[in-house]
């Protein structure tokens, strides 16, 4: 406390702004609580350099580091797959420090913060823990979990200086052709009135300037996952009633546990884009529930407003965002928000509105008294305690449909199990989109277990488990084990229009059967897909959604040595015509309904 009055105090004497005489600092007009600690800060402040607290630009587009510093930035964000040169976590942390200092360089020193998709893990920085993507964590039900869970994240996050995670998404999506289907807890309001509060009491503790605590931010708000046809970035058509019960009570709750930060959504509601939309943004997200933290635009959705930037920049910012991720063009953003206050198209109170909720944030957590990373917690990013806690949610999200003749649980003690399948061996198609890269990648992209390495790790003698991507060779093994499903996407390439399996997952699943074994299907997926047939076919079949690094969690289940206890977050379609399909439908007849999950 006494560093950050040292600053306060001398930037006002250096601005010569409001009660600077020095005779007038006194112990009765320090300022004590967080508010006036804010109004002192707010009232000394130029108005380039409230703009600049305005501003996140990505790390990848400042044109010159020092840009920090001469634009008065207030925010950075590494985007997907934007790392440092060598990725580790400690040249991240070298990173961020490095960042730090040009903003700690300003004439009133305020801190970075620095915001990353840290959505399933520190999932940018190789070697992190990766947990499963949020559909997996809604099939285990269990918010004390997802807390957990989350805290771990938050430490790893700050273990590489980084503030602030773009999580949780509390999407509610309504139909599985959307591909940030997995970034949702599930299609239910319920599941994210359960999650969100746990997902932010998790990263954020109290947000009290914890070494181990990062701010969170509820996203996107609202209607992401309620789009005509799951299209990404589409029109959410609904009535308000409808809006405000299914998409709107997991910000509810985030508000409630505090949450310092929400995302507006790139979708639109009736054909009004939200980052424009006042009504939601100010009079119900600010006003009618309260939310005292700052609103973010999402990347580049500001300029999807208006095609005339400073028009679409009027419209974001009287609507009541705060923070703009531009996140490219920072110098012309900054220039024309300065000729829309100067002109009195923005007034100065809407501004002082903005920086006064961002700087409330930066107050709370304690960024100013420490804005350099925690160097005791980057070793502890990946670390073996870490995964552990990830291994425990993939053995709990996992969801059983089907186990004919109690073929599942496996026995350790077979003779050869032989495993199949493009999935059994893939870390990168374990961990979906949203991992090193923006949209993921297949293969051994970073470190961790694939479901074939947890399988033979986890039987006496390794040699007994065989693989063939094919299936070929399956016969005379005791078992078959064939891993199909997706390969890595992200937003907008991940929306799909028929769900369905690929033919050479389909011939594996057959490669096997016609071998004379049973067959058990695991489906690593970020959605429900179209899978009749290989129901049907098998003898068995396991859900696993997007389960990230530790396939542990898988083979754990499979031998029984934990139980199966996830249940489906989401309705299972019997055709892609089916959907949207969703609990609660006056229709209803599922290939498995919401809430399946068989036990042994
Ligand atoms: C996504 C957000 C994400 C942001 C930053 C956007 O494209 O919609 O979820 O937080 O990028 O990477
Ligand atoms: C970034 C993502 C971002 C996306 C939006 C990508 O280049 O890496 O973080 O969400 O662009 O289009």
């Amino acid at each position: 406390m006494k560093i950050l009055w040292t600053v306060i105090l001398s930037a006002l004497l250096i601005s010569g702004a409001g009660c600077a005489k020095e005779d007038e600092v006194s112990d009765a007009t320090k300022p004590k609580t967080l508010e006036e600690q804010v109004e002192a800060m707010l009232g000394s402040m130029t108005l380039d350099e409230k703009i600049g607290q305005m501003t996140q630009a990505e790390r990848g587009a400042l044109t010159n580091v020092s840009d920090i510093k001469t634009y008065h930035l207030g925010s950075l964000l590494s985007g997907g797959g934007s790392s440092p040169a060598s990725n580790t976590a400690a040249a991240w942390a070298d990173m961020y420090d490095g960042y730090q200092t040009y903003a700690l360089a300003t004439r009133l020193k305020i801190p970075l913060l620095y915001g990353i998709d840290a959505v399933h893990g520190h999932n940018n920085v190789k070697g992190a823990t990766i947990f499963p993507h949020n559909i997996g964590l809604g099939a285990t039900r269990d918010p004390e979990l997802v807390k957990r869970a989350s805290a771990v994240i938050a430490k790893e996050v700050a273990g590489t200086g980084i503030d602030w995670t773009f999580a949780p998404c509390i999407a509610v999506p309504r139909d599985e052709r959307w591909g940030r289907t997995y970034e949702g807890f599930g299609e239910t309001p319920e599941l994210q009135v359960m999650m969100a509060p746990a997902a932010v009491e998790g990263f954020q503790g109290t947000l009290s300037g914890k070494n181990t605590e990062i701010l969170a931010c509820a996203k996107h708000f609202v209607g992401d996952g309620g789009t005509l046809g799951g299209d990404d970035q589409g029109n959410t058509i609904l009535t308000e009633e409808e809006l405000r019960a299914i998409h709107m009570p997991g910000y509810v709750e985030a508000i409630k546990q505090g949450v310092g930060s929400i995302m507006a959504s790139y979708n639109s509601w009736n054909g009004t884009k939200l980052h424009g939309h006042k009504y939601l943004l100010t009079d119900v997200l600010k006003g009618e529930l309260g939310f005292k933290g700052f609103v973010v635009s999402d990347w580049e959705a500001v300029d999807q407003i208006n095609g005339d930037y400073p028009t679409a920049i009027l419209y974001a910012i009287s609507a009541g965002v705060d923070m703009v991720m531009v996140p490219i063009r920072y110098q012309y953003f900054i220039a024309e928000l300065r000729k829309l206050v100067q002109r009195g198209d923005i007034p100065m109170y809407r501004i002082d509105d903005a920086v006064r909720r961002i700087l409330t944030v930066k107050f709370r957590m304690g960024l100013f008294e420490h804005p350099f990373t925690d160097r005791s917690l980057t070793p502890t990013v990946g670390s073996a305690e870490n995964r552990a806690v990830a291994r425990e949610c993939v053995q709990r999200s996992l969801v059983l449909l089907k186990n004919s003749n109690s073929v599942l649980p496996l026995k350790k003690s077979a003779t050869r199990i032989h495993v199949a399948g493009k999935n059994a061996d893939d870390i990168g198609n374990q961990c979906g989109g949203w991992t090193i890269s923006w949209q993921g990648q297949s293969g051994a992209i970073t470190t961790g277990t694939t479901v074939l390495q947890a399988l033979r790790n986890a039987v006496p003698n390794a040699a007994s488990v065989t693989y063939s991507v094919t299936g070929s060779g399956a016969s005379g093994a005791d078992v078959g084990v064939v891993v199909v499903g997706e390969t890595p996407y992200a937003e907008g390439a991940g929306d799909n229009s028929t769900l369905t399996l690929s033919s050479a997952d389909l011939a594996a699943v057959s490669t096997m059967k016609a071998a004379g074994i049973p067959v058990v299907v695991i489906l690593i997926s970020g959605r429900p897909m179209i899978i009749n047939s290989v129901v049907s076919e098998a003898d068995a079949v396991v859900i696993a959604w997007l389960p990230g690094t530790e396939g542990g969690g898988v083979a754990d289940v499979l031998f029984g040595d934990v139980p199966f206890s996830g249940t489906l977050p989401h309705s299972w379609p019997r055709s892609v015509q089916q959907i949207p399909i969703n609990h609660g439908d006056a229709v209803y007849d599922p290939l498995f309904p919401y809430g399946f999950g068989l036990k042994y």
